[in-house]
């Protein structure tokens, strides 16, 4: 068995980051790209952009699905906050714009998408459930997408249903989220009962095995994670107080237990 060791502010970076009005971000995303070639300021994380860009190919999206906004600093958050406060009231503002800090588009890895037409609404854009844009909803999930904010998970996220807001997870994370049909805050409360010793198992397309489970970060300094061998593996903090590891069986390991 290899271990890994990582220091307590590792928690607050990775695909899983919880960022909501109770978890602010902490630490500032790194290595953003564009998705557009003909919307360079919209940038996201390198690895949800490249993702987005597969998936947008995939469905045939064409100039039909614009990005209206991707990563925001603090300073813009707040701006855009402010602004929609003094145009559209307190109400609305708390509904659909989070706090500044407490964004996840902060982290690179939200994306807000809206229907190609003319007068695109920047804090609501038009992302309707039919054509183009339903197919993308359709497939989102094969490609690290998930729809953060659903109707039916408002009292969870604090956040009125937004159809148009994306958040990168990562593959398998945003399928079993929905297939189990679990907002982030779920999911992340969800895999805290799946230890090392009492791993989460999902079988991925192409039956590669996966297997995912929480550690816990040590509040006195370094946590040391333990990982399966010949595995491939990936960590994420989860912006709380833990990791969630996330191992991929090798292909020849697979061929051999056939
Ligand atoms: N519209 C989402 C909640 C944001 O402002 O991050
Ligand atoms: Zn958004």
């Amino acid at each position: 068995m290899k271990t890994i060791v990582l220091e307590k502010t590792n928690v607050h970076s990775g695909d899983l980051l919880l960022v909501n009005r109770q978890y602010p971000l902490m630490d500032e995303t790194s290595e953003l790209s564009s998705a557009w070639t003909d919307f360079p300021e919209v940038r996201l994380n390198g690895e949800a952009a490249r993702n987005l860009r597969f998936l947008l190919d995939v469905i045939a999206a064409g100039d039909s699905i614009v990005p209206v906004s991707g990563y925001r600093s603090e300073k813009e958050q707040k701006d855009i906050y402010e602004n929609s406060v003094k145009n559209s009231g307190e109400e609305f503002t708390r509904k659909y714009v989070a706090l500044p800090g407490c964004s996840e588009h902060q982290t690179g890895l939200a994306i807000d998408l809206a229907l190609n037409k003319a007068d695109i609404d920047f804090i609501c854009p038009d992302f309707p459930d039919e054509g183009i844009c339903s197919r993308f909803k359709e497939c989102a999930a094969d490609y690290g997408f998930i729809l953060r904010y659903a109707k039916d998970k408002e009292p969870i996220t604090g956040i009125s249903h937004e159809p148009w807001h994306f958040r990168y997870v990562g593959y398998p994370h945003s399928v079993i989220m929905e297939e189990r049909g679990f907002s982030l805050e779920e999911y992340i409360d969800f895999l805290k009962n799946y230890p090392f010793d009492r791993r989460f198992t999902y079988t991925a397309e192409l039956c590669e095995k996966v297997e995912i489970y929480y550690v816990p970060a040590n509040d006195e300094g370094k946590t040391v994670i333990a990982l399966p061998d010949s595995w491939v593996y990936q960590i994420s903090g989860n912006n709380i107080d833990g990791f969630i590891v996330t191992v991929w069986k090798k292909s020849y390991d697979r061929a051999q237990a056939e």
